[in-house]
C-alpha cells in the first residue's frame, strides 16, 4: 500500500526544511480542527496511536466520573486494545457475540447482557469498516441508558443510514496507522461533542497538567486550587499519561486528510465489487441495507478452517496478501482466557475458524479486485 506517497513525503520535507517546531503545538491543533470539520464533531484530540486512543477513552470516562460501576460491554470481534484498558484499569468487561450481518455487536445478545448486568458503557467496533447497527443500539440506549463508545479505527468514511460513523458515540476513536485509510505513520484521534470529556482528554494526554486546556477553563481550575500563574503550567490536576503526537504526524495528517474523500470513494467501490463477485462463493458481512462500507480490508469467511487454508495457499502463490480475520474471536486469545472463561459464541467462532482478509486499499483498482476474486473462485 502506498498510504504515504512520494508526493506526501516531498510536502513534508519542504515543511521540515523550514526548521519548524516538532513537538506538539499548532500543527496538531490545525489537524484536530480540520478533522473535527471533516467528521462534523465539536472536539478532536490527536494522540500517538489508535490503541492510545482506546486507553484514553476509558481513562476519560473514569476521570470525568462517568464510568459508574465500571461495567463495560466489549465486542468479541474487534481489537484487543478495546478491551485491554478495562483489564488494566480494573473494570468488568463483558464480552458480546458478533452479528452475522455486520460482524459487530449482536443486538439481541447485547440486550440480554444489558438486562442482566446493567453496564454503563458499551464499546462498539465497526468491524473492518462495516457499520454496526447504530439505530438499534441507540434504541437500546434510550431504553436502558449507557455511554456508547465507537471504535472507528478501521472505518473512516463508513456511514450508517447516511451518517458518518464516529458521530454516534459519546467518544469515537480513529487510527492513522500505516495501512489504514489515511496515515500519520503512527497516530490516532478521539472525537466528542462533550466539553467535559474534551477537557479530560486534553489533560490525560499530557501528564495530567492544565496548560493544554482552553485558558478560561485553566483559570477556573487555578482559582479553585489557589494556583498562581508561575505554578500554573506545571500544575498536575489529574493522573495522566504522555500520549501526544508530534508535529510531524500532525502535519502528515493534514496532507493525508486532503486525499481522504478520494480514498474513501475507491475503498467503497472496491468493497462493493468484492461483495458482487464473491456472493455465494464465500461468506462475508453484507452490512445493513443503506449503509456505506469504506473498508480497511474485505473479510471473507470460509466454510471451514481447511477451506481457509486452501484459500490462503492460493493467495500466497499469487503473492496476494492475506491473514486471519482481525483477531477472530478475542475471547479465545490468551490475554482473555488467562483471566476469564473462553468465550464460546457461534458467530464469533465462525469468524475465528474461517475468517480471512482480502486486500482493499486506495492503490487497488477494479482489475486487481477481479483478479483476487478469480483466485478465490478458482479455489472453491
Ligand atoms: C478496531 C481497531 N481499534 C484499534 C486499533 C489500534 O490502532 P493502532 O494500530 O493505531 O494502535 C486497531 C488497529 O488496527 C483497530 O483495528
Amino acid at each position: 500500500v502506498n498510504t504515504i506517497s512520494q508526493n506526501d513525503l516531498a510536502q513534508l520535507i519542504a515543511w521540515l526544511k523550514k526548521y519548524p517546531r516538532l513537538t506538539m503545538d499548532a500543527e496538531a491543533r490545525r489537524f484536530e480542527q480540520a478533522w473535527s470539520r471533516w467528521l462534523g464533531v465539536k472536539y478532536s484530540v490527536m494522540c500517538n496511536s489508535g490503541a492510545s486512543a482506546n486507553l484514553l477513552m476509558y481513562a476519560a470516562l473514569d476521570s470525568a466520573r462517568r464510568s459508574g460501576q465500571r461495567k463495560v460491554v466489549v465486542p468479541a470481534s474487534g481489537w484487543p486494545t478495546d478491551i485491554a484498558p478495562a483489564i488494566q484499569f480494573g473494570w468488568k468487561p463483558i464480552m458480546c457475540e458478533s452479528d452475522p450481518v455486520t460482524f459487530g455487536l449482536d443486538m439481541d445478545f447485547l440486550e440480554k447482557i444489558i438486562k442482566r448486568e446493567r453496564p454503563e458503557t458499551v464499546v462498539v467496533v465497526h468491524v473492518l469498516g462495516v457499520p454496526t447497527d447504530m439505530t438499534r443500539l441507540q434504541k437500546l440506549q434510550r431504553r436502558y441508558g449507557f455511554n456508547i463508545i465507537e471504535d472507528c479505527c478501521a472505518s473512516h468514511g463508513s456511514r450508517h443510514q447516511g451518517e458518518l460513523v464516529g458521530t454516534f458515540g459519546l467518544i469515537s476513536v480513529f487510527s492513522f496507522y500505516y495501512g489504514h485509510h489515511m496515515s500519520t505513520v503512527e497516530g490516532g484521534i478521539l472525537c466528542t461533542n462533550d466539553e467535559q470529556i474534551y477537557h479530560q482528554l486534553l489533560m490525560l494526554r499530557s501528564h495530567g497538567w492544565l496548560k493544554d486546556l482552553p485558558p478560561a477553563k485553566a483559570r477556573r481550575i487555578m482559582r479553585q486550587h489557589g494556583v498562581d500563574p508561575f505554578h500554573a503550567p506545571f500544575t498536575f490536576v489529574i493522573p495522566g499519561f504522555n500520549l501526544r503526537p508530534t508535529e510531524i504526524s500532525a502535519r502528515m495528517g493534514q496532507i493525508q486528510l486532503r486525499q481522504l474523500p478520494a480514498t474513501i470513494r475507491r475503498r467503497v467501490a472496491n468493497h462493493r465489487l468484492y461483495q458482487q463477485e464473491l456472493q455465494g462463493a464465500v461468506g462475508f458481512a453484507p452490512g445493513i441495507k443503506g449503509d456505506l462500507i469504506s473498508s480497511i480490508s474485505f473479510c471473507g469467511v470460509a466454510e471451514s478452517t481447511r477451506q481457509r487454508q486452501r484459500f490462503v495457499r492460493a493467495l500466497h502463490r499469487q503473492r496476494i496478501d492475506t491473514r486471519i480475520f482481525t483477531a477472530g474471536n478475542l475471547g479465545r486469545h490468551p490475554f482473555w482466557t488467562d483471566r476469564y472463561p473462553v468465550f464460546k459464541a457461534p458467530q464469533a467462532d465462525k469468524l475465528y475458524r474461517g475468517g480471512f482478509f482480502l486486500p482493499n486499499n486506495q492503490s487497488l483498482g477494479r482489475a486487481d479486485i477481479l483478479h483476487i476474486c478469480d483466485v478465490i473462485k478458482k479455489t472453491l
